[in-house]
């Protein structure tokens, strides 16, 4: 599936998608950095499959041929191909099939910012220090990831840079491109959390030079927990032994799944040798259903969609006086906008008027996170400019009362 076949709706359009999303009726949610809502249509996609195993009549061909299409859409959705793209549970599974599989010497480094990325994406690397890996590290500039500091970092032993896309919180972007421009020169290994950005802002794995991405499904690509995807570019892949390996990693041609080749096997081209064993069919269900339905939009608009209410709501903030992590609206949102002051804590803020607003919010049917310290409002493209100002409102009645 070719994403240049695919239709350009109006942003119009796109706002009438919240109609898809049972959930928009109840809720003003705010929360995909957490979870995305679950569509009618990926519900349904579930229901007929459960009734499938329930039934008893299971054709497993057909399960694979959707194994097949989800990776193809997957591929279509970050503009790979399809034998770049493995199965994995979440987006740690992705980064330690990386991190495992690359062939690294004692010496070598890897430059990651702890402070911002997610745990997930830090002990991953320093799970390699007990090969003489040195995890070097790079402090956050105002929330920013340091992208200039981290190209100065890179030297001769620097095999891997890791980077968030998008970080949990604040929500920043990264430069990616540069960051990837930087990697690509010196032939290192580039690899992308995308947990915060697939789905929602467009993702071009060439043109951005990205060798790895993780990802899970369950928040921007609106599928199931228990699933997710490694992007790894051929060149690359195919100088990986994989740290596990198991029969769908093996070139076997069309032979049967359970059939056994030769001890000197030949390993499955580009990421494919990194599947292990049966699919999540399940999650397979719901991310083909969902990603058929994100596909059906221009990426381009999505995020220009989602962007645009992400200023919109980041500056009614700003209006109404609050801090809004980042100062005005520009090129450093995303989808995500974070209100407060950037501390440690995930229940709860430093300052108990926010924790308040929090409260109030969610007591007035909001749906939104606290990470590190700040209110997280995080958007996806069943939400619309009534839902900003909506939140605003409330933020404006919530405050006053906690005025007086
Ligand atoms: C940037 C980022 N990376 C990783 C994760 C989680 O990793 P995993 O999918 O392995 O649970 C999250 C949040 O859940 C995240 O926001």
């Amino acid at each position: 599936m070719g994403l240049a076949t695919v239709p350009t709706p109006t942003d119009r359009c796109i706002a009438d998608a919240h109609r898809d999303y049972p959930a928009t009726a109840e809720l003003t949610y705010m929360d995909v950095a957490a979870r995305g809502l679950m569509s009618q249509q990926v519900r349904a996609a579930l229901d007929a499959h459960l009734d499938t195993l329930a039934s008893g009549e299971i054709n497993k061909d057909d399960f694979f041929a959707l194994v097949e299409r989800t990776r193809a859409r997957f591929a279509a959705m970050i503009r790979a191909q399809s034998d770049e793209i493995a199965f994995t549970k979440n987006v740690s599974e992705g980064l330690n099939m990386v991190a495992t599989g690359l062939p690294w010497e004692a010496g070598d480094n890897v430059i990651v910012c702890p402070e911002l990325e997610h745990p997930n994406n830090v002990y991953c690397w320093l799970n390699l220090r007990q090969h003489g890996v040195e995890v070097r590290t790079v402090a956050p500039c105002q929330g920013h990831l340091p992208v200039a500091d981290m190209i100065e970092r890179m030297d001769a032993r620097t095999r891997t840079v890791t980077a968030s896309t998008v970080t949990f919180a604040p929500g920043f972007r990264t430069d990616i491109e540069r960051l990837g421009q930087a990697c690509r020169e010196r032939g290192i290994f580039f690899l992308v959390d995308a947990a915060q950005s697939c789905g929602v802002l467009q993702t071009d794995v060439e043109a951005s030079h990205i060798d790895g991405l993780a990802v899970s499904t369950q928040k921007g690509l609106l599928g199931l927990y228990g699933m997710g995807f490694l992007y790894c570019r051929r060149e690359w892949a195919e100088r990986i032994q994989p740290a596990y390996l198991a029969r769908f990693g093996v070139d076997l041609g069309d032979a049967h799944e359970a059939s056994m080749g030769s001890e000197a096997y030949k390993l499955m081209p580009a990421a494919r040798r990194f599947d292990v064993g049966n699919y999540n069919f399940v999650g397979c269900v719901a991310a083909d259903a969902s990603m058929g339905q994100l596909l059906t939009y221009d990426p381009k608009a999505v995020e220009h969609y989602v962007v645009g209410l992400a200023h919109e709501l980041a500056q009614g903030f700003m209006d109404l006086g609050l801090p809004v992590c980042g100062g005005a609206p520009g090129a450093h949102l995303a989808g995500i906008v974070t209100v407060g002051e950037l501390g440690s804590s995930h229940y709860g803020t430093d300052d108990a008027r926010f924790n308040q607003l929090y409260t109030s919010l969610h007591d007035h049917a909001v749906r939104l996170s606290i990470r590190r310290g700040v209110l997280r409002f995080s958007l996806h493209l069943y939400n619309t400019e009534d839902d900003v100002n909506r939140v605003l409102e409330l933020a404006q009645q919530g405050l006053g009362s906690s005025r007086r």
